[in-house]
């Protein structure tokens, strides 16, 4: 679908679908008065009919109205005035996205001031509209061998901007949208693949696409590297596996060279049976999307690439999938990681710490302005926060402050969990320098607190993505969270706030 941002009269728009944007019963907005006084009325008299329902993202589809250029209108309900924020904006936008794709209408104009939310500007109605468009109309269909339903007919969206000229800023932020959407569907699509296509080596493969595509660096490093420098934690998790792990690092220099980097150290466990300390059956199938951290970190790149900001951020990905077998890893085992520090693995299903804790050791070599990893972490974080808050976790109040910031920008947002000291003794060991589980009580900030160890002398946070990467049940399927986070995080570090 391609956007575009235009100066436009919406009542003489030529289109095939005019969307109009109304709250509650007879409260147009702004293009939708002009357009109701062009039609002399016609729209006022369609919602007095009470067809509209009261509630945001529900929709009423007009045809032939006269006095109008467009074939079609679309009137979408956003909900009260008074209510009306960012949440409604994202309930409207599904509502909207899911109405589009049943029309014929092969184009559509929607006036975007329409859609403003008091305190947040153009740029960011903008983003938000094209990331909430986008995500609509996102479909994994690649492994079904009948599409059904047909695909939508709707090719282009133009956003309709009241008196020209349309500001740089607001063409800034559209293309910033696109790519950041362009990213979360790659996040998205990672994730979804199952499990026997989205090997280790085909992450690793989809870097090297990227890193041509983009003109990124990249490096791939393989077993016999890992055991050159020690990598005891990430390579206990890989043994009982038939994939042979991968740890990608791929860099994108949109900036000068003196600038330190961001580094993102994204959890790519392709599938996580468990280990020996085997997860039980029901819902295992969603292990596959034990790599979203991997998924949004490519995809945070790729975004960011795409829009040639002018930002430097190296990605880090560690990559193998958690298996049984003959020759995995036991609880008990004690491994000696990059760091030098040794702990014992009391549970094999707490694997993503263990991958993570030689990523990060490894991550310092690369002299980082700040680190932050994502990762699918802990059930305890769904527990914490469910489907709506990434759990976040940070030595650093400052990067924790404009992660936070970042994810209200972006209607992505995450919550902040304690780092105390007090847990550590959690994770005391009477055989190694620590173990790898705390037991039940504060499970995501016993797994922060391990990662803590391996950090000491970098600026990091933690996001916890458990609840947010993917939905579960009918709508199963991936996010493409944090993506949007990331990237916001990225410009605003360099500038590009707004
Ligand atoms: N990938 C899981 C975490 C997870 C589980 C995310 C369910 C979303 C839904 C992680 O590797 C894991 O298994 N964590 C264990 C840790 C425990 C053994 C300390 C968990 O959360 O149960
Ligand atoms: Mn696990
Ligand atoms: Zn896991």
């Amino acid at each position: 679908m391609q956007f575009s941002i235009r100066a436009l009269a919406p009542e003489k728009a030529k289109t095939g679908c005019l969307v109009l944007a109304v709250h509650a019963a007879e409260n147009l907005s702004r293009a939708a008065l002009g357009a109701d006084k062009a039609a002399q009325g016609a729209l006022r008299r369609a919602l007095s009919r009470g067809d509209l329902a009261d509630k945001a993202g529900a929709t009423l589809l007009l045809h032939g109205v006269a006095g109008l250029g467009a074939e079609r209108v679309l009137l979408l309900r956003l909900g009260e005035r008074a209510q009306y924020d960012a949440a409604a904006l994202r309930k409207a936008l599904a509502g909207l996205g899911a109405a589009l794709k049943t029309l014929g209408a092969k184009d559509a104009v929607l006036p975007i001031a329409d859609l403003a939310v008091g305190g947040r500007g153009l740029p960011w109605t903008v983003r938000m509209t094209v990331l909430g468009l986008r995500e609509a109309f996102y479909a994994f269909d690649q492994l079904k061998t009948q599409k059904k339903p047909p695909a939508p007919a709707l090719a282009a969206v133009t956003l309709a901007v009241a008196g020209a000229p349309v500001t740089l800023q607001a063409q800034a932020a559209l293309k910033e949208a696109v790519a950041t959407a362009d990213g979360a569907d790659l996040a998205r699509t990672l994730g979804n693949l199952p499990p026997n296509l989205c090997t280790p080596g085909y992450l690793a493969d989809e870097a090297r696409k990227l890193a041509k595509q983009y003109r990124l660096g990249i490096e791939v490093l393989e077993r016999r590297d890992m055991e050159r420098l020690g990598m005891g934690a990430l390579l206990a998790v890989t043994r009982g596996s038939h994939q042979p792990p991968k740890l990608i690092v791929l860099r994108y220099a949109g900036a000068a060279k003196s600038k330190k980097p961001l580094v993102l150290v994204g959890k790519g466990i392709t599938f996580d049976t468990g280990g020996i300390s085997l997860k039980p059956a029901p819902e295992m199938d969603e292990m596959k999307f034990d790599m979203s951290g991997a998924g949004s970190v490519l995809g945070a790149i790729r975004a960011l690439a795409g829009m040639r900001a002018q930002v430097n951020v190296i990605g880090v990905v560690p990559t193998c999938e958690n298996m049984p077998g003959g020759s995995a890893s036991r609880p008990g085992d004690v491994v000696t990681t990059m760091s030098g520090q040794t702990v014992e693995i009391l549970n094999t299903d707490a694997e993503g710490r263990l991958i993570l804790c030689d990523a990060l050791t490894y991550a310092a070599r690369f002299a980082p302005d700040a680190v932050v990893d994502i990762a699918t972490l802990t059930g305890a974080c769904v527990i914490a926060l469910g489907h709506v808050a990434t759990g976040l976790f940070a030595n650093d109040q400052k990067l924790a402050d404009e992660i936070r910031a970042a994810g209200e920008d972006a209607w992505d947002r995450v919550w902040q969990m304690p780092l105390w000291e007090d847990y550590q003794e959690q994770l005391r060991s009477n055989f190694a320098d620590m173990a790898n589980i705390g037991g039940r009580p504060a499970g995501s900030v016993t797994a922060a607190c391990y990662l803590a160890r391996f950090t000491k002398k970098l600026k990091w946070a933690h996001l916890d993505i458990a609840g947010t990467a993917w939905r579960s049940g009918r709508e199963k399927g991936s996010t493409g969270r944090p993506v949007p986070l990331l990237v916001r995080l990225a410009l605003r570090r360099a500038g590009r706030g707004r």
